[in-house]
């Protein structure tokens, strides 16, 4: 029996960045073996197991074989007798596709070592298109790996898939476990460049289509989510979001920059009333710091003075309670309103 480690984190350590995550590829043994070894099989009818003490992912050497539509739609087949190469043979792409032997030798049967330094993003095989999410991968791949380019056949193979709709095959979740890496990649524009090379916008992106630039510089996840779905309108951006299935806190904050963003991006020249309106709607009343994400979502965008915002918005709040106020009901909410509007007004004159 031997162990290879494989994958991302021979990737990652070939490019100098730091592994987190490690798994191995284990050929020559059976499950027995490894129940034998204190290893903990995770999953009935899958060959995986964690290590007694790192807790690390050591999988049985496989093959798998494409029997139905799905990303998880895969016979796999698993012996003593599959070998490494074609364990390293399944995986979606060449710089994905090198093992590191126990002494440190590199096994790199497809030439992934070479396709890293060259910055190309290459499918191992045709086996490539047993797997829809792969598509996605590659873009991610693109946006998080400076100066890498999809290699000419993988991008034709990649086009192909697309105009026959396999990527309707995929469930939501998992497109929005690969865009969540691309939020948080140095270059998340590239993802879209690849969507668009290969025509994998439906459906999944279709909203976003033709929408760019999609350059981002220095945002947060959110705030780079909220960016682009600025320029759709509300309705896109909820068809959006239920489609990736993005969670609630990225889509209340798009809708929320979305509707609010542009009145108090220009605070100064809005009247007190709409000024009001949108924060109470951000239910920047009910304490200021709610307003913190907008704020600095629209100072990072080049704004109106966000700071002196904020501060006024917490001098309203100290000066305007509902205790001042004879009235209940409706008659208190409007005679709130307009006492913070006036408040407003006045911070706007001081302007
Ligand atoms: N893999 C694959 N096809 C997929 C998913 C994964 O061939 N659809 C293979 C690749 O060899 C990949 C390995 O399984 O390197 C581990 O997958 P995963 O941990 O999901 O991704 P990483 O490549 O490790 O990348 P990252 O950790 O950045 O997500």
């Amino acid at each position: 029996m031997k162990t290879y480690l494989v994958g991302g984190a021979v990737r990652d350590g070939l490019l100098g960045k730091p592994v987190t995550d490690r798994d191995w590829v284990v050929v020559g043994a059976t499950p027995q073996t490894m129940k034998n070894l204190g290893y903990v099989q995770v999953g009935a009818d899958f060959p995986v197991f964690l290590h007694p003490e790192t807790k690390e992912e050591y999988a049985l050497a496989r093959k798998e074989r494409k029997v139905a539509a799905g990303h998880r739609g895969f016979t796999t087949e698993f012996s003593p007798d599959v070998t490494l190469e074609e364990d390293l043979a399944r995986r979606d792409l060449t710089i994905n596709a090198m093992a590191q032997a126990e002494d440190g030798a590199l096994i790199d049967p497809f030439g992934g070592r070479r396709d890293l330094a060259d910055g190309l993003l290459r499918a191992v095989t045709e086996a490539f298109r047993e797997d829809p999410l792969r598509i996605f991968r590659v873009a991610r791949f693109a946006a998080q790996l400076t100066g890498f380019r999809v290699e000419g056949s993988t991008r034709n193979m990649m086009r192909d898939m697309c105009a026959q709709g396999v990527l309707s095959e995929l469930p939501g979740e998992r497109v929005w476990q690969e865009f969540r890496k691309v939020l948080e990649a140095p270059l998340p524009e590239r993802f879209f460049e690849v969507l668009e090379e290969v025509d994998a916008w439906v459906p999944f992106f279709v909203e976003l289509r033709g929408k760019g630039p999609f350059d981002v510089g220095e945002m947060w996840l959110q705030e780079r989510f909220a960016f682009w779905c600025e320029r759709l309108a509300e309705a896109e951006v909820k068809r959006l979001c239920k489609n990736i299935k993005a969670p609630n806190a990225y889509r209340d904050f798009a809708l929320q920059v979305h509707r609010y963003g542009e009145v108090l991006g220009c605070w100064m020249d809005r009247s007190a009333e709409e000024v009001a309106e949108a924060v109470g709607a951000c239910k920047g009343f009910h304490d200021a710091e709610h307003l913190a994400p907008l704020v600095g979502y629209l100072t990072r965008k080049g704004a109106q003075d966000q700071r002196s915002l904020l501060t006024l918005i917490r001098r309203v709040n100290d000066a305007v309670s509902a205790d001042q106020f004879a009235v209940k009901g409706r008659a208190l909410g409007e005679a709130l309103m307009s006492a913070r509007a006036e408040h407003i007004a006045a911070g706007q004159r001081r302007r």
